[in-house]
C-alpha cells in the first residue's frame, strides 16, 4: 500500500482594508520612505482597525474563504490547527472559538506558538495528522493581529509588522504529492533578542510595565537578522542537500517575509533565480503566522501540480526551520 501523503488542496485569505503606508509612519516615529525601503523592502502593510475585532475575526474570514474554495462543508473539518502569536485572549483559546464561528462541529481545535515559524510548525503538525491515516480534513490557519502588539512609537518594530490571515486545507493524497521533509529547529537563545517582557506569568501585567511598554513586541533588530540570515539559509541548504534536490529540481522557495535582505540571502545560498522567490512583503510586511499562506494565495494562479515547493522561516525564540512539499494541484 502506498504511504498516505498530506497535500494541501486549498488555500483563503483575509487581509484588513486599512493600508498603512511608509509615509503615514514617517508622522507617526522619526524615519523614512527611503530607509524602510532599502533596509527592509517593505512600502505599506494592512491594519485591522474593527472595533473589538482580534486575530479570529481574519481567521475565520480566511477559514471561510479556503471552505468556499475547496467547496467544503465545515462539518467535514476532523482538526483545525491555528497558529498565532497574537491570541484573542491568553486563555481561552482561539482556535476553538474559530471552530465555533465556521460551524466546524466536529473538528477538535487548538493554537500553536512559535512565532514568526508558527505557520511552518503547523504544517508539520498538520502533516503528522493526515500521515497517521486517523485525520482526513485538516485546517490549518495563519493569523496575527501584530498590530495589537506593537507600539507606533518604536521605529525599530512599527515599520516592519503588519495584520493578515492565511488558511490551507490538508487532505490525504496517494499519488505521493504534498509534504514530504522538513528540518525544524529552536534555541532560547533568542529569548532575550525578540520578546513582550509582561503580560506573561514572570512579569504579570501591572500599572508599571504598562506605562513603561513593556508589553509591546521589543526586538534587537541587527542580533536577530544575523540569526535569521544563517538560520533561513543553512537549513534550506541543509533541506535540498537532504532529499538530493538541485537548485534546477526547486520551482519555488516560499520565505517568510521578514525583511527583504533576509529573502535575497536565503535564494542566494541556494542558487535560486529571483523568479522563483515568492515575495509580497511589499504589501503587507511581516504578518508573522500569516506570511506564508498569504504567498500561496498570491501565486495560486502560477503553480503546477507537482512543483517543488521550499517553505522557509525564523522567528522569536529563536524558532526556525524548512519544507519540502509537492503542489497537488493546478488551478
Ligand atoms: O520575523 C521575525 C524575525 N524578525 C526579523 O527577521 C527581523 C530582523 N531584523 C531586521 O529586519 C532589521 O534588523 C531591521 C529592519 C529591524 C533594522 O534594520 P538594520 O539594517 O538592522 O538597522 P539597524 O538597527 O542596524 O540601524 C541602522 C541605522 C541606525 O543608525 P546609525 O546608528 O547607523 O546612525 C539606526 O538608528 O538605521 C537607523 N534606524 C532607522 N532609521 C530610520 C533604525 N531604524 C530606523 C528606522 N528609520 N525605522
Amino acid at each position: 500500500m502506498n504511504k498516505i501523503t498530506a497535500a494541501i488542496t486549498g488555500v483563503g485569505k483575509y487581509l484588513p482594508d486599512y493600508v498603512l503606508n511608509n509615509k503615514e509612519l514617517e508622522a507617526l516615529v522619526d524615519t523614512n520612505d527611503e530607509w524602510i525601503t532599502t533596509r527592509t523592502g517593505i512600502k505599506e502593510r494592512r491594519i485591522l482597525k474593527e472595533p473589538n475585532a482580534g486575530t479570529s475575526y481574519m481567521a475565520i474570514r480566511a477559514a471561510q474563504d479556503v471552505l468556499a474554495k475547496t467547496n467544503t462543508d465545515p462539518k467535514d473539518i476532523d482538526l483545525i490547527i491555528m497558529s498565532t502569536a497574537t491570541p484573542d485572549m491568553p486563555v481561552a483559546s482561539t482556535g476553538v472559538y474559530v471552530a465555533s464561528q465556521i460551524g466546524a462541529t466536529n473538528a477538535f481545535a487548538f493554537d500553536l506558538q512559535a512565532a514568526c515559524s508558527s505557520f511552518l510548525f503547523g504544517m508539520s503538525s498538520a502533516a503528522s495528522y493526515i500521515e497517521s491515516g486517523r485525520y482526513k480534513k485538516v485546517l490549518l490557519i495563519g493569523a496575527d493581529k501584530m498590530s495589537s502588539i506593537i507600539s507606533y512609537k518604536d521605529r525599530a518594530t512599527c515599520i516592519i509588522f503588519g495584520d493578515g490571515a492565511g488558511a490551507v486545507l490538508f487532505e490525504p493524497n496517494n499519488e505521493g504529492l504534498g509534504y514530504q521533509d522538513a528540518i525544524l529547529k529552536s534555541d532560547g537563545i533568542g529569548r532575550e533578542f525578540l520578546k513582550i517582557e509582561a503580560g506573561g506569568s514572570i512579569l504579570p501585567a501591572n500599572e508599571e510595565t504598562v506605562a513603561n511598554g513593556q508589553h509591546f513586541v521589543f526586538q534587537d533588530g541587527k542580533t536577530v537578522f544575523k540569526y535569521a540570515v544563517s538560520g533561513m539559509a543553512d537549513v534550506s541548504e541543509q533541506l535540498l542537500k537532504k532529499n538530493n534536490l538541485t537548485n534546477e529540481d526547486v520551482n519555488w522557495l516560499v520565505p517568510h517575509q521578514a525583511n527583504k535582505r533576509i529573502i535575497d540571502a536565503t535564494a542566494q545560498r541556494i542558487n535560486l533565480a529571483e523568479e522563483k522567490v515568492m515575495i509580497n512583503i511589499e504589501k503587507y510586511g511581516n504578518t508573522t503566522s500569516a506570511t506564508l499562506p498569504l504567498l500561496l494565495n498570491d501565486y495560486e494562479k502560477q503553480l503546477k501540480k507537482g512543483d517543488n515547493l521550499v517553505f522557509a522561516a525564523f522567528g522569536g525564540g529563536f524558532t526556525w526551520g524548512a519544507i519540502y512539499l509537492k503542489w497537488a494541484y493546478n488551478s
